[in-house]
C-alpha cells in the first residue's frame, strides 16, 4: 500500500519522509491557501524535498471543462510522477476522460460515495479518493470504501483508492486493516499515530537499565 501526506507543508514532508516510506503528497487549493504561500512556492519547495519517485498531487482549479484541462496538462508537466487532482463533478468527470485519452497520471478527489468513485474509475482515473471523514456524516465513510473496493475488483477496474480526510488515525487504521490501496493523512494525524508515550517509557528504562549495570549509555 502507498501512504501519502495530506499537506502543503514541506519541512513536515522531509522529516516524516525521513523516518518512514512516504509514496507521495497531496495538496488542494484549501491546503495551500492556508499555508499563506503561493501555489508556485510550495511546488518549488515540496519539489525539492521529494525524491523523483516520490508521487506529487496538485488540483485544477477551474471548474468548467476546458479550464480543468487546461489547469490538468499545466500541472502534469511540472515534473515526473505528477498528478493532477479532479474533483469528480460532470465537468470534472467529462475532464477525466479527455485527461486519461491525453495520457495525464489523474486522481478524481472531493468523492462523497461509492458510486461517484466507480464511475471515475470507469472513465479511466488512476486514483479515487473518497473523503472518509466528511462521508461520516452521510453515513459509515469506512464501510463505503470496504464496498468501494469490491466494487473495482469484481468490476477488474485498476484505478487505486487513495483515502482521503482522516479525522483520526483510527480512521486511518481500519482501512489500512481493509487493504487500501493508498491512504494521504495530515502529518499531525501521522504523528498521532506514530508516537505513544510508553515508547519512550520503555526506552528510558533500556538505557537506565544498562547504565546501571554497566556504566555507558551504549551497547559497546
Ligand atoms: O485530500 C483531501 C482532504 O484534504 C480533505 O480533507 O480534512 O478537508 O476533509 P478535509
Amino acid at each position: 500500500m502507498e501512504f501519502m501526506l495530506d499537506t502543503a507543508d514541506a519541512q513536515a514532508v522531509k522529516e516524516l519522509s525521513e523516518i518512514m516510506t512516504i509514496a507521495g503528497v497531496t495538496t488542494n487549493p484549501t491546503i495551500i491557501t492556508k499555508s499563506g504561500k503561493t501555489p508556485e512556492q510550495v511546488f518549488d519547495e515540496m519539489n525539492a524535498v521529494l525524491a523523483p519517485e516520490q508521487k506529487f498531487f496538485m488540483q485544477a482549479v477551474a471548474t468548467d471543462y476546458d479550464g480543468i484541462l487546461e489547469d490538468a496538462r499545466r500541472i502534469c508537466s511540472l515534473r515526473k510522477n505528477m498528478y493532477v487532482k479532479i474533483p469528480v463533478t460532470h465537468d470534472g468527470m467529462r475532464a477525466i476522460k479527455q485527461a486519461k485519452a491525453e495520457g495525464l497520471n489523474v486522481l478524481a478527489t472531493a468523492i462523497y460515495s461509492p458510486d461517484q468513485a466507480f464511475f471515475a474509475a470507469m472513465n479511466g482515473a488512476d486514483y479515487l479518493a473518497p473523503y472518509v471523514n466528511r462521508m461520516c456524516n452521510y453515513g459509515d465513510g469506512v464501510q463505503w470504501v470496504r464496498e468501494l473496493e469490491e466494487m473495482l475488483e469484481l468490476n477488474q477496474l485498476p484505478a487505486q483508492i487513495c483515502a482521503a480526510s482522516f479525522k483520526n488515525g483510527n480512521q486511518v487504521h481500519e482501512l489500512i486493516v481493509a487493504g487500501v490501496g493508498a491512504v494521504t493523512v495530515a502529518p499531525d494525524v501521522v504523528r498521532g499515530m506514530l508516537d505513544h508515550p510508553g515508547t519512550q517509557i520503555a526506552v528510558n528504562e533500556f538505557t537506565e537499565a544498562w547504565e546501571g549495570a554497566f556504566g555507558r549509555r551504549t551497547f559497546a
